[in-house]
């Protein structure tokens, strides 16, 4: 596929190509949720939004850490909603999970609506960081939990596509930019995929993920 055709459609997965693109993503990031999922320290009775959740492959990963757990995802791609709807089509019949379309810059809920946030793969298309996390701060409970899982910068350069329309990160960086915009780092990590094979290359994936409480001795969530 062509590369900024294939970059256009990890950003916003869309039409026949979207629905081929999201397959490959759940098979590809497979490992990379499954600890962002860890990082989450899922509870009884936690509220759980998840940005840019594509066709939901992970909500059952999820609710199925505890009965109590209700899921919400929210994606801009409304080919994506749709396929999250009928994905777990059982679990919005039992009013466990809902999925929306909106964009990570104005979250359709209300103020302190969830206890725990999840993002993987999703930071790297955010043109203006701070104005999508000041609207997780918003959302987030005072007490909340915020995890942002990506991969590195030096994994991203391994795959030529990311040149068109990503924005990279190391852990130090990733960490610098969630502090400055008023979270407090609970837990950072670097974790190592086993080898990965993407058109004929072997690419050592890494992956960043970080869990974040709000701080609330910054200005500009009130509480
Ligand atoms: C690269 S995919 C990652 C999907 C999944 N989280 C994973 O790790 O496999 C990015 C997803 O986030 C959504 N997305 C990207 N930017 C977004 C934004 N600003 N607001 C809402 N959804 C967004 C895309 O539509 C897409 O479904």
């Amino acid at each position: 596929m062509d590369l900024k055709l294939l970059a256009a459609q990890l950003r916003k997965p869309e039409g026949e190509t979207g629905k081929m693109v999201v397959e490959m993503m759940n098979k590809g990031n497979l490992l990379l949720n499954q600890w962002a999922i860890e990082a989450l320290e899922l509870k009884k009775n936690d509220k759980v939004l998840e940005l840019g959740m594509a066709n939901g492959f992970f909500t059952s990963s999820i609710l199925s850490v505890h009965p109590g757990i209700t899921y919400t995802g929210v994606d801009f791609s409304e080919l994506m909603v749709q396929a999250a709807c009928e994905l777990n089509q059982s679990f919005i019949i039992d009013g466990k999970a809902t999925y929306l379309t909106g964009d990570a810059a104005r979250l359709p809920f209300e103020e302190d609506d969830f206890n725990k946030f999840l993002t993987v793969n999703t930071v790297y298309f955010w043109e203006s960081p701070e104005k999508e996390l000041a609207e997780i701060r918003r959302i987030l409970q005072p007490e909340g939990l915020a995890v942002f899982g990506i991969r590195s910068k030096k994994a991203m350069d391994q795959m030529p596509f990311t040149q068109f329309g990503f924005r990279k990160y190391d852990l130090q960086e990733l960490q610098n930019l969630l502090t400055a915009n008023g979270f407090h780092i609970h837990k950072a990590e670097i974790k190592q995929e086993p080898p990965y094979q993407f058109e004929d290359q072997t690419i050592i994936m890494e992956d960043i993920i970080v869990s974040c409480n709000v701080n609330h001795c910054c200005p500009g969530k009130i509480i």
